[in-house]
This record gives C-alpha cells, structure tokens and sequence, in this order.
C-alpha cells in the first residue's frame, strides 16, 4: 500500500531523539523524504553534535528512504533559513514544517535566573518562529508564482505545561503557551496560501521526562514517542488539509483536542472599584475552573 506521505518533503527539527525521531522514521515510513534537524545538545540545550541527527538518517536509509541532516539551531534566524533552504535544494521542494525541537529548565519563579528563562523562551519561541517565517514566505512565494494555494503544512509543539499550567515550569509553559497561540493565529493568516497550522501537545517517555517520576515497563510503553508520530504524519500529509487551528493532545492512551480560551460569564463595566470587586467575584465564583494538568476542570 502506498505511503500516506508519498512524495511530500518534511523538515522535522529537534529529530534525533525522543518524539522527533519517531516523527521522522514515520514520515520516512510514509514516503516522505525528511530533512532530520537537531542541534544535538544535551536536555538543557548545551553542546552541539550533527552526528545524533545523521545517526536518524542513516536508519532511515538503511530501510530504504530519503533523508538529510542539518544541525542548525531552530531559533538562530539565518539557521533556521539554511534549513529550509537546504529542504528545497536536497529534495525541491518543502511541503511541511514540523516544529518539536525543544529543552527544559525547570525552576520554581522564585529561584528562576534570567538564562534560564532566555534560554527557554528562544529555543520554544523563537525555534518555532523562525523556521514558520522563513517556510511561510516560501510558501506564499508559491502560492503566488502558480496562481493558486500550496497544500503545505506548519505543525507546532505545545505541553500540557503551557496550555493546562504546570509548577515549576513558567518559562517552558509560557513559552509552550505561546505557541499554541501562535498556532491559531498563524492558521488564520496562512489559510488564504493553503498552508495549514495545527499544534502536538505529546505525553511521552523521553530523555525530558524520564526522571520526573518512577515509570513502569507499562507506563514506558503507553508513553512510547511512537505514539505520537501518526499524529504528525497524518498532519504531514494531504488528507489533513480540511483540519487547522486545532491543539491534538496525543500520548499516555489517548488522542485528544485541547479547547481553547472561551469568554465566560460577562457582566456591565464599572467604575467604582468596590463595586467592580464585587462583580468579578461573582464572575470568577460562576466561571469554569482552569484546567489540570489532565486537561479536566480543577476541584
Ligand atoms: N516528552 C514529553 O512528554 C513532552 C511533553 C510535552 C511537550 N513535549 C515537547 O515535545 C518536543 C520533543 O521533546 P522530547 O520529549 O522528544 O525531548 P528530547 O530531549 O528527547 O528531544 C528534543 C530534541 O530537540 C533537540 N533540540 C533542542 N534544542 C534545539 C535547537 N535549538 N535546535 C535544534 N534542535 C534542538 C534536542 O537536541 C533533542 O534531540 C519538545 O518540544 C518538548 O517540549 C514533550
């Protein structure tokens, strides 16, 4: 049967490891020809090492597929070009962004430093950014030169961190945050050039979350990165087209959408501040309840 990906080209960054990897030996699986990013640092984002991306390439020749390395950093601007650049000169063409490249630096607010939080919020912000700028403007180029939309795709990295809050995390989750954000504004602007934008907010057992609690062989396996690569293949390929804006939790036994940010109950404004206390009191008293970290209202 043929791949689901057949013929598309799909840049994956951060995919030497953990949900990376298994993104792109699913894409390779599916026909796609991949462009394996990683900087190759180690979970804080230190040290930089090409042989971890090659080392995916290299499995992904050995069963027969098509695949480069690049090793540039996602949120370095100029790297983030020479990726895109270097998918189009390999394989012709770029037809999807898969932006998970990632690191951790966890910290409760009180103890957090200053590189703690730049580091973070550059590598998730501005690594996703940059490498959707630079594909966007390829994309409407396109779009432009044929008359007609693309049928590309942008698909982003959220957590549950960000969208739901965790402790300990306020630059990860602010970051992780914002790019579910940036994922449904992006959506919006990019639809009118056929390009699609959709996040992957993963559950897995990786090196990022391998110390944060006791695993069971069982918990390793419901947590496999491997579950959330038919995720992102499907979102790679053509039949996804109908589908953007959207936040697909994936991992940990489930496939799931995240809802966003819903206006709750409203009442008139007022000037006097006692008065407007007792409003958003009762406001805060009958609104819905933030979400936990399992997505589900807190008590
Ligand atoms: N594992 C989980 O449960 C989980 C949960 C929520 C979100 N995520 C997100 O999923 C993504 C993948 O995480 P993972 O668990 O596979 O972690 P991982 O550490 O196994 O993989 C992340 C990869 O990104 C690469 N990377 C880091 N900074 C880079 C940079 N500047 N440029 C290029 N590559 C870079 C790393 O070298 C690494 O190979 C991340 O965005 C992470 O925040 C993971």
């Amino acid at each position: 049967m043929a791949g689901l990906c057949e013929g598309r080209v799909a840049i994956v960054t951060g995919g030497a490891r953990g949900v990376g990897r298994e993104h792109c030996l699913m894409l390779a699986e599916h026909g796609a020809k991949v462009v394996v990013n990683d900087l190759g640092g180690d979970r804080a984002g230190a040290g930089q090492d090409i042989s971890a991306a090659q080392q995916v390439v290299n499995e992904i020749k050995a069963k027969g597929g098509e695949a480069v390395a690049n090793g540039d950093d996602v949120s370095d601007w100029n790297g983030a070009k020479r990726m895109i650049d270097q998918a189009i000169s390999a394989f012709g063409k770029l037809d999807a962004v898969v932006l998970n490249a990632g690191i951790l630096r966890d910290r409760m607010l009180v103890n957090m430093s200053e590189q703690e939080w730049d580091a973070v919020i550059k590598v998730h912000l501005k690594g996703t950014f940059a490498p959707a700028r630079h594909a966007a403007a390829y994309w409407r180029d396109q779009a432009k030169a044929k008359g007609g939309p693309v049928d590309a795709r942008i698909i982003t990295t959220t957590s549950v961190s960000g969208i739901y809050g965790n402790i300990g995390q306020t630059n990860y989750g602010a970051a992780k945050a914002g790019i579910a954000s940036f994922t449904v504004i992006a959506a919006r602007e990019l639809a009118r050039y056929g390009v699609t934008v959709n996040s992957i907010s993963p559950s897995a057992f990786t090196r990022m979350t391998e110390d944060l609690r006791e695993y069971t062989e069982e918990d390793k396996e419901t947590r496999s990165p491997k579950w959330i690569a038919p995720v992102a293949t499907w979102l790679v390929s053509e039949e996804s087209r109908e589908i953007t804006g959207r936040v697909f939790q994936a991992g940990n036994g489930q496939f799931a959408v995240a809802e966003g940010w819903h206006k709750g109950p409203e009442a008139k404004p007022i000037l006097d501040p006692r008065q407007a206390g007792k409003i958003l009191t009762e406001l805060a008293k009958k609104a819905r309840k933030n979400a936990g970290m399992n997505g589900l209202d807190l008590d």
